[in-house]
This record gives structure tokens, sequence and C-alpha cells, in this order.
């Protein structure tokens, strides 16, 4: 039995640190007698809206999942559509692209990067492709320029995926600003997580936005009277009361993620392949060809890892069918990725222990 625990994520001691500003935002919306589609959503909205940029609007929604799916019909993607996506970020943003009722074409990834390679670009787009999700894993913006220039050369709707990135920036401009639109998830483990689920979409056009309201209430555009068919997606006053709370704590996270990661990069042992520097960290992703043993090794030692993801969605059985080319770097990165330990609660102590067992490993 080892004397050190670390383990791989925790959530309590985060909540604990803003208990007073959380309870006194859940006394307010209790005292209010308001619980969904209310002043708390409105706020947030204007609140998440305003981190982003003046000319952004935001709508918040049920899940990231649902602002994936709402966002792509938002932007206009048409039943059968073609819409690019990538197959190492877990099954939602692919998950999204059906449920649009579009077809996901797979592309491969950036070696380094983990994210879309605008060169697949190239190769997959057809004439029936008309949008695209990127996401920027594990907190690391994806090549924005290189995306964008393509996307306008084929007339293609970009939808950034920020669930792992809120708060990161490239070239200083945030993620979720650079596309047509940015759909976020609030799931609790998220670098801005709500106490459950919940979700947003933020876009600069004000159509899109307005589009995305009705999509997440039956299109309706005034009360009981549908526009355009939809189900419900919404975000409700609790959560929205609780992320207005924890967005002006995000940018101190993301510091902290940064500063641990900094302190990762500078221990970790050659012959382990870190992640490039940038973005908020909402994982720390290595990539190891013994990847398997490396992780029993650890959790020997004490220190709780994860991988992110086991299994591409293409190898998934509902995605297995999907037509698409080869995705090499893909399916090499399912088998070498491991998740270490990071949360802004992470003590320095624990990262400098991780270092040191992965040490002994190698030596
Ligand atoms: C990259 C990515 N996209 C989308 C989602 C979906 O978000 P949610 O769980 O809120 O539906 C997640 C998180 O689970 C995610 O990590």
């Amino acid at each position: 039995m080892n004397s050190r625990q670390v383990a791989f994520n925790v959530l309590a001691p985060g909540v604990q640190s803003i208990r007073g500003e959380l309870d006194t935002a859940i006394a307010r919306v209790l005292d209010s007698g308001w619980f969904l589609m209310g002043p708390e959503l409105q706020a947030f909205e204007r609140e998440f809206a305003a981190y982003h940029g003046t000319e952004q609007h935001a709508v918040g929604l049920g899940s990231g999942t649902d602002a994936l799916r709402i966002g792509l019909l938002a932007l206009g993607i048409q039943p059968g559509d073609e819409v690019l996506v990538t197959a190492n970020a877990g099954v939602p943003p692919v998950a999204a692209v059906v449920a649009a009722g579009a077809r996901p074409v797979f592309c491969d990834v950036d070696p380094h990067t983990h994210t879309l390679d605008p060169d697949e670009i190239d190769r997959r787009v057809t004439s029936h492709t008309t949008g695209m999700v990127v996401v920027h894993l594990y907190g690391h913006p994806a090549d924005m320029p290189a995306i964008g220039e393509r996307a306008r050369r084929y007339g293609m709707k970009v939808l950034e995926d920020c669930a792992q990135a809120h708060g990161a920036r490239l070239n200083g401009r945030l993620v979720g600003t650079w596309g047509d639109a940015g759909a976020f998830s609030f799931y609790p483990t998220k670098n801005l997580g709500a106490l459950g689920d919940a979700g947003a979409l933020l876009s600069a056009d004000p159509s899109v936005a307005e589009r995305a309201r009705l999509l997440r209430m039956y299109g309706w555009k005034r009360k009981y009277v549908s526009e355009l068919h939809s189900t419900v997606s919404r975000l409700d006053e609790l959560q929205a009361a609780m992320l207005r709370v924890k967005l002006r704590h995000l940018d101190d996270w993301n510091a902290v993620r940064v500063d641990l990661a900094e302190r990762y990069l500078e221990g970790l042992p050659e012959w382990l392949v870190g992640p490039p520097r940038g973005g908020v960290f909402h994982l720390f992703v290595v990539q190891a060809r013994n990847r398997d043993a490396l992780k029993a090794h650890l959790a020997d030692s004490g220190v709780a890892t994860d991988v992110h993801y086991p299994l591409p969605a293409h190898e998934q059985t509902p995605y297995a069918e999907l037509a698409r080319g080869p995705l090499p770097t893909t399916e090499r990165l399912a088998r070498e990725v491991l998740s270490l330990p990071m949360y802004p609660e992470l003590s320095t102590e624990n990262v400098d222990y991780v270092l040191k067992a992965l040490r002994v490993y190698g030596a």
C-alpha cells in the first residue's frame, strides 16, 4: 500500500473553495421561486457572451451534446449533408452530427495537437460537405487560421467544440469566436463546470443565436406557438446561477492549470512525449508506446490515470459503418494516450510525486 494516493480528479475541494458564493446564489434561486427560463439564465447568457467579446451572443442549453446538435441545426446544416468530424474526442461530436440528421465524415488529427489536421479537409471534402465540428481537444486550440481559410474556400460552416477549452486563446483570441459558432459543455469536470448537465452555444451572428433559441424549446417564437420542429433542451436557473459564480473564477483556475502543466513539462522524463504548450490543459495527456504497462505502474504507485479516449468513434458499433478514409494517427494515439491528474486543486507536491513515479518506471 502506498503512503500517497493521487486522485485523477476531485470536484469537492473546488466547490468548497467558493462555497459561500455558491450558497448565496442557490439561496437567491430558491427565494425567487423561478427555476427555468428566468433571470439567472438571462444574466448568465449576458455574462458568458460578454466574457467572449461585445459582439457575441450566448444561448444556454441542456448539455454540450445538445449545444453541438442545436449549433449544427442553427448553422443551417441540412439532413443528409456531410459534416467533417474527428474520431478521437469520444462519441459526443459524432453523435451530435447524427442527431442533427447529417452524415459524419471522419478526418485524421495532427499528431502533436490531437486536433483536426487542416490538410484532411482538402482530402475529405465533397460537393455534399457543408460543415465541420472542430474540437479543441484537451484544452488545446485547433489550428483555426488554417481551418478557417479552408472553410471559406469550400463554403463550409465551422462549429467549434469548446467543451474542453473554456477560456483558451489562440493568438490572443478566445476559442468559440473563431468559427461560425462555438458549442460549450458545462459537465461538472470541465474547466467551467456546473453541478449537473448544462451547455451553451456562442455566436457572433444574431440570426444563429435566434435560431438556437427557437430550437431549445419546441421551435417557439411565442409561448405555445411553434415555428419549426424541435424538442427541448434548457439550461436551468440553478445551473445558470452556479455558472455565473464559477465564470468569475475561470481565468484564475485556468492559470493554475497552466502552471501545473508547466511543472509537469519541465520534469517529464525524456522517453515520454508530453503535450504541446498553449491552451488551458483541461487534461494533461502524455503519449507512451507502452501505455497500458505505464498506467499499471502508476496505479501501483498510487497515481490514478485515465485514457481519453480508448476507442475512437469510428471503431464503435453504431459508427463503424460510416464511410471514411484511413485514420492512422487517430488509431495510434488511441493506443498511446494517457491522462495524468490535472485539476486546479492538485498540489505541486503531488505533481512532483507523479513525476517521481514516472522516473522510477523509466529507470
Ligand atoms: C469534446 C467534447 N464534446 C462534447 C462533449 C459533450 O458534453 P456534455 O457531456 O455536456 O453533453 C464533451 C463532454 O462530455 C466533450 O468532452
